[in-house]
């Protein structure tokens, strides 16, 4: 085995597959890319062109903008990691709100715009050494990758720790708002035409109902030495 891998995780949202994936790739100095950022970066993109119509993603008019659209990442020395932007922008601080968590699902389903995103994350981990977290990591952008890890918890305690992340950033959000986006983006992401949200046959389940963050990354770097080994 070679002395870096590719590491895809994959799971529901607010399952805490993000933070692993943070937490694994600073302990192995891996390179660290949330693809959801991503989609949620287009997002932002589509509201703040007026792409939506009652609330309704005006599906072609984004595509007819794909050229025009750039997103990658940029490492931001105060943050310390590596943040997403668009158009050279940096909007790390714009896409994690509700405005964008709200529509996200809708951008995450056009083909066109997974089209271009797979690309670009292709692109980014054709060197190994990188820890990518998203939906469809293991079964589409790297189906080759070495280990898979998919993530899972109840959509309510989900819930209760994404709530308690907005709340303590001054978000006036309530819990059953925030329930309610969870499990409309589970239905949307499991559901969808395109790359639905699925565990790959060879991924590893991790369920996290009842860990805590050090604990999760216990397994997993468990399972890491396992697969270099
Ligand atoms: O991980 P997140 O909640 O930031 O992801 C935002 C949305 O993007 C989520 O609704 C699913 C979608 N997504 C996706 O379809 N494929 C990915 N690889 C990553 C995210």
């Amino acid at each position: 085995m070679a002395d870096k891998i590719n590491i895809a995780i994959d799971g529901f949202s607010g399952s805490g597959k993000s933070t692993l994936a943070k937490d694994l790739a600073e302990r192995l100095s891996y390179l660290f890319i949330d693809t959801g950022s991503m989609y949620r970066a287009v997002s932002l993109f589509a509201l703040q062109e007026g792409l939506f119509k009652d609330g309704q993603l005006q599906t072609q008019l984004l595509i007819d903008c794909l050229d025009v659209l750039h997103v990658d990442f940029a490492f931001n020395e105060e943050e310390g990691k590596y943040c997403v932007r668009l158009n050279g922008m940096e909007v790390e601080k714009d896409i994690r709100g509700l405005e964008v968590s709200n529509v996200v699902s809708q951008v995450a389903a056009v083909a066109e715009v997974r089209k271009k995103l797979v690309a670009l994350q292709r692109h980014l981990g054709m060197s190994k050494g990188v820890v990518m977290d998203g939906r469809d990591i293991g079964t589409v952008v790297f189906p080759d990758a070495e280990l898979k890890i998919f993530v899972t918890t109840s959509a309510e305690e989900r819930a209760q720790r994404r709530y308690a992340q907005l709340r303590s950033k001054g978000e006036d959000v309530n819990y059953d708002e925030v329930l309610n986006n969870i499990q409309s983006r589970d239905k949307m992401d499991t559901e969808r035409e395109a790359s639905p949200l699925r565990q790959a046959a060879d991924a590893k389940l991790l369920d996290n109902q009842r860990m805590n963050r050090l604990e999760q990354l216990q397994v997993a770097l468990k399972w890491v030495e396992e697969t270099l080994n």
